[in-house]
Order: structure tokens, then sequence, then C-alpha cells
């Protein structure tokens, strides 16, 4: 598979911009523009290009100041410079200080097409270092940790789809590894060498989520002074992880319903079309099928995303796996802060294994890292750890008589009367007291959502 690496041309004069931006895109580069040393640096940084090719005479600082700041943030990135003939000296001792290549101006295209060629075949090196790393980091820690059956089962299904192209729909309460797992699915996957691009849905303003995705051109709406790549373009060939898709707004969800279903972008401001052949993993945390029927959510769009579906439980409902969670943050915590030998008391293991912790991992965690922070000796008791009210606790004295052979099927029902009973008829909370979803609950009473 021809990569696509991305290229960041940085030059202060338009038409030399403009024809570098030309002879790049022939050799297969995406390319991204600036023309001051801080406008590439913001673009640098937020998209790591791959390759940088920058003027030495900058408007605000020089190209060498340029690559030093990107030796140092981006040290994959590889940085090339275009020098007058009266600096070439100083180029030379640019490449002793890590520069790819320099190129004289006027250029020739030939010696750029011959340098690209180079920077191409550093970059691919880098890659598949990296590759490996991933490889490795992904066996060492990235694993969703766990052996409730339900994270399992999560697992056996990650790696069962990891290596196909499709649509990956993660659902499941904040805090419980959304993000994670869309991590995993990439790492594992053929693409992991591409970028895994991640947008948030709702940490976005809704005006700027379209440019964000689709990119735009220069000048398709006031502010847009250099035209930009969207999201979309980023993860060509890679992975796009769409978090919080349920606060999507609906008319971009017509957008990226046409997107997926064409596999093609338009830049805002732009009429061409660009393919872009990306793997879609979107997350949510809100009840998409109650937004569907609430009319928030598109259902097209939703059977488009909703190939494969994995949904993570809270971990109230996998409680068990509490022990091994504590004892994988706690060696995290002691590699990170290079301490050896904190560990936790029985007791303080079992009010943590008590505990319905609404913020889920991530609250465990924190808690965790509190504890840590704060202990005084190398032993955690239950005072070291903090927790706040536990809302959905089964309280005290709602305890239900089932006689020896009842059928199972009436047992099921009398526990989930008795669930609503406790929580006032509120099916979220009884159905997270059962440790099943509310949609369970819906269906064994027989009715609809
Ligand atoms: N099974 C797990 N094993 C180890 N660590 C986990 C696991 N699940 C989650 N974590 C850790 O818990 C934290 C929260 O996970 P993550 O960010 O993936 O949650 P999320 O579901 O995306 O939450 P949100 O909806 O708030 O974005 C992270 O630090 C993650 O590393
Ligand atoms: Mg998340």
């Amino acid at each position: 598979m021809a990569e696509r690496l991305r290229l960041l041309l940085v030059d202060d004069d338009p038409a030399s911009l403009h024809l570098l931006e030309r002879l790049v895109e022939q050799e297969g580069f995406d390319v991204l523009k600036a023309m001051s040393v801080e406008e590439a640096e913001r673009v640098a940084f937020e998209f790591h290009p791959h390759v940088v090719i920058t003027d030495v005479v900058l408007p605000d600082a020089d190209g060498y100041a340029l690559m030093g700041r990107l030796k140092e943030k981006l040290p994959e990135s590889e940085v090339m410079l275009l020098t007058g003939h009266a600096s070439v000296e100083r180029a030379v001792d640019a490449i002793r200080d890590g520069a790819c290549d320099y190129i004289e101006k006027p250029v020739v295209r030939s010696r750029l097409v011959a340098s690209l060629r180079k920077a191409r075949q550093q970059v691919a090196l880098k890659l598949e270092n990296l590759e490996l790393r991933n490889r490795l980091a992904a066996q060492v820690q990235e694993t969703l940790v766990g052996q409730n059956p339900r994270i399992e089962e999560v697992r056996r299904t990650i790696e069962r789809v990891a290596g196909s192209d499709t649509s990956v729909f993660v659902e499941g309460e904040s805090g419980t590894g959304k993000e994670i797992v869309a991590e995993m699915i990439h790492r594992l996957s053929g693409r992991a060498r591409q970028a895994l691009i991640k947008v948030s849905c709702a940490a976005i303003p809704e005006n700027l989520l379209e440019s964000e995705m689709f990119g735009h051109e220069k000048g398709a709406f006031t502010g847009a002074a250099y035209s930009k790549p969207g999201k979309f373009e980023l993860a060509h060939h890679g992975t796009l992880f769409l978090d919080e898709i349920g606060e999507m707004k609906p008319e971009l969800q017509a957008k990226l319903l046409r997107v997926l279903q064409d596999g093609k972008i338009s830049r805002l401001g732009s009429t061409e079309d660009r393919e872009v052949n990306v793997r879609i993993v979107c997350a949510t945390n809100v009840d998409v099928e109650k937004a569907i029927a609430a009319g928030n959510f598109r259902n097209d769009l939703f059977y488009r995303i909703n190939v494969v579906r994995l949904s993570l439980p809270p971990l109230r409902d996998r409680l068990d796996d509490v022990p091994l969670l504590v004892t994988h943050f706690l060696s995290q915590i002691n590699r990170k802060l290079q301490i050896g030998g904190v560990h936790v008391t029985p007791a303080a293991l079992e009010k943590l294994q008590n505990y319905t912790w609404p913020g889920n991992i991530r609250q465990l965690k924190n808690v965790m890292e509190r504890a840590v922070a704060l202990r005084q000796g190398s032993v955690l008791d239950v005072s070291d750890f903090v927790l706040g009210e536990s809302p959905a606790a089964p309280k005290s004295g709602n305890n239900l008589v089932i006689e020896l052979g009842t059928p199972m099927e009436e047992v099921e029902h009398r526990m989930i009367m008795a669930a609503l009973g406790a929580c006032q008829g509120d099916k979220e909370k009884a159905a997270a007291m059962l440790g099943i979803s509310s949609r369970t609950i819906y269906r064994k009473l027989g009715e609809k959502e």
C-alpha cells in the first residue's frame, strides 16, 4: 500500500509556496502549509507532519530555529532546508545538526524529487521502528486489564475484528475504557503504521467541527487564511476515532453519512472530491438508541457505524476485576514514580470492591494515584482511600426471598420488579443495581424502550 505522508511547507513567499506545493503533491505527499515559524509550529504540533521543508529566511525567526524546535518536540519528523546560494555552508552545518537535506533556491525539480525520495525512505524506517514499539507497547500495557467474562468477550471481539476494515461502535459509561479499545483496534490492525486520529465530537464547537473533520480551502470562511486538511484526510489509510458521536449535530450527521457511503470528502470551500480510505471507530457514553428514538440521531448513520458493537460494562458490574485493576495501577504508578513495594491491605481492597464506582476505571485509577501520592508509609489502608457516596448500592433491608424451585424466568421477573421498587421505578438505576443493561430490563418486561 502506498503510504500517504504529510509534508509541511514553510515559506513566506506565496508564489514559491504554490510552486513547491505542486511539485510535492505530484510526489504523493499530503501538503500542509505555513508562512511563518509561529504558524509552522502550530500546524506541526497539531498535525505531526512526516516531513517539513522550510525556507531559511522567514519573517519572525529563521528556519534553523524552527528546525531546532521541531527536532526537540517532533523527533520523528524529517526537516529539509531551502537555502539561498549564499548560505549553503550553514545548511551543511544544519545537516550535522539533524536536517535530512538542504535544497538550493531556485528549486530544481529533479533535485527536490531526489531529496523527497530520500526523506520518504528515512520516514519509512522510523515508522517501522514506531510500529514495532507500538506492538510492544500493545502487548505490555495497553491491553484491557480484566478477567470478567464481559471483558474477555470484548477482548476477543477486538482481536477478531481489528484486522478488517469494519466499523466498530464502542459504548460504555465515562471512564470504562472506550478510548483504550479504539487504540487497541488501531494497533492490532494493518493500519498501525498510519495515524490514529481522534476527534471529540462534543469538545469542538459545532461551527468548527465541519472544517475540523473535512478541512477547508483558503478563504472558505472568514479567518480561513490557509487551506487545511481535515481529520478525515489525516486519517487516510489509518483509523479515525469519533469520540462522543452521540453529541454530533444532525446536519453534520448527514454529511458524515455521505462521506461514509461515498468514501470521498471535499474540503469546505472546494468542489474537488478527495478519496479517503479510513477505518471508523465511534464511541459514545450516551444511549444512542434513545437519541434515535428522540429524533436526535440518524438511524441510517447508526446503521453504518454500528457494524460491530462493543459494550464496555461499568466497573460496578465487574467488581471481581477490582483486585486485578488495583494491582495493575499500583505497578503502573510504581514504575512511573520509580518506587517499589507500595501495597494495599485486604481490608482496603474489600472497601474498593464494595464501592459502585460512578466514574468507573478512570475513577479507580485516580483514587489509586491520590492514595499513593498522599501515603504515609508503604501500606495503603482503608483510610487512605477516599470514596464518594455509592448512589446505586443496594440498601440493606432490600432482601428478596425466593423459594427453591421457583422457575428461573419467575426469579428474574421478581428480581427485576424488586429492583424497580427499590429504585422508585427508575429503570436505569434498577439495571445498574442488577448489573444488566436497561435494554435488558425493557426486553424482559416485554416493553418497548
Ligand atoms: N480495562 C482497563 N484496564 C486498564 N486500564 C483501563 C481499563 N479501562 C480503562 N482504563 C484506564 O482508565 C482510564 C479511562 O479510560 P478511557 O479514557 O479509555 O475511558 P473512556 O471510556 O474513553 O471515558 P470517557 O467516556 O470519559 O471518554 C484511562 O486512564 C485508561 O487507561
Ligand atoms: Mg474517552
